[in-house]
């Protein structure tokens, strides 16, 4: 994926944060369920801007030029979309009251997500199969290289006050384990009661709530279900200033879906024993040290 060097140094070395919100993850965590979540938050459930103005230009991608300079001459605090590692944020990242939420997800299902996704683009070469995207993945050779030193990296993090972090993946069976740090964020159970239901619903609305007390903002019950139905995986499919149908035609092929299948454990539909096993003996090795139980995948 080639990105401009010049601007990635001057994220680097001079872009200075201030008191502004920046979402990040590795690519095809969820982050753009998140972008949409946080824009409806802004606008209380109000859905003309996330319906009118596309979701790049509400959040800029900071590596991105027109983003970066969008964001530069920007004043007032700024809400802003990032993939980049740790290390290649400027210093005052970590001096500043710049809030961070960093969404992750089962590695596995990122690996598949990227393979549909990339596949329709040109931002790298195409691999030809899942099984040669698999090695190129485990390698770093992807955009944005390698998941493990980003979760890494990002991680690190973990207990600043700053810092939300939240896990695409459905896993209430740790939530007793890690209840300070880490929030559910359930997928739409395919109801079509525009926002999920039962269980989903109800874990869902307790995470826009936990996002909502980090960014001190106040929902009323009306707001909130408004934006539980706007960020269904349903509306957002159906919201094309959301669901990349508007991607420039140069870099996209037209079946390009964002909104695939928005779900858990997708990786079981297309991963071989051989490739599970490879993908484990990868994970533990590069995984190794790191807190035990901290993802629901492990
Ligand atoms: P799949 O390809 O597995 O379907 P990102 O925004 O970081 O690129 O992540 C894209 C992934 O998030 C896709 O996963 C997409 O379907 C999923 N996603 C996006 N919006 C969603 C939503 N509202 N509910 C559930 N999943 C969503």
């Amino acid at each position: 994926m080639g990105f401009n060097k010049e601007i990635i140094g001057k994220i680097r070395h001079s872009f200075v944060m201030r008191e502004d919100t920046v979402v990040l993850s590795y690519p095809k965590s969820g982050m753009t369920w998140l972008v949409e979540i946080v824009c409806l938050i802004q606008k209380k459930g109000d859905t003309k801007w996330i319906q009118s103005v596309p979701i790049w230009d509400r959040s800029p991608w900071l590596e991105n030029e027109s983003g970066y300079f969008e964001l530069v001459n920007k004043e007032g605090p700024r809400l802003m979309t990032s993939h980049l590692p740790i290390h290649l944020f400027h210093k005052s990242l970590f001096s500043s009251k710049t809030k961070i939420i960093y969404i992750f997800r089962n590695p596995r299902d990122i690996l598949v997500s990227g393979y549909f996704f990339w596949s329709k683009t040109n931002l790298m070469k195409n691999p030809g199969s899942l099984e040669t995207y698999f090695e190129w993945f485990l390698k770093g050779n992807v955009p944005y290289g390698s998941w493990f030193e980003h979760i890494r990296g990002w991680l690190s993090m973990r207990e600043e006050k700053n810092f939300l972090l939240l896990c695409y993946d459905d896993f209430k069976k740790l939530l007793p384990i890690h209840p300070l740090f880490v929030v559910h964020v359930y997928h739409d159970d395919g109801d079509d009661d525009g926002g999920g239901g039962g269980d989903h619903d109800d874990d869902t609305r307790g995470t826009i709530e936990k996002i909502c007390e980090f960014l001190g903002k106040k929902l009323e019950p009306d707001e909130m279900n408004l934006i539980l139905k706007y960020s269904s995986f349903q509306a957002m499919k159906e919201n094309k200033m959301s669901n990349f149908s508007i991607v420039r035609k140069d870099i996209a092929t037209n079946d390009l879906q964002l909104l695939r299948e928005g779900a858990t454990g997708d990786w079981k539909n297309h991963f071989t024993v051989a490739l599970a096993e490879a993908f484990d003996k990868v994970y533990q090795e590069k995984m190794a040290g790191f807190p035990i139980g901290l993802f629901p995948w492990e």
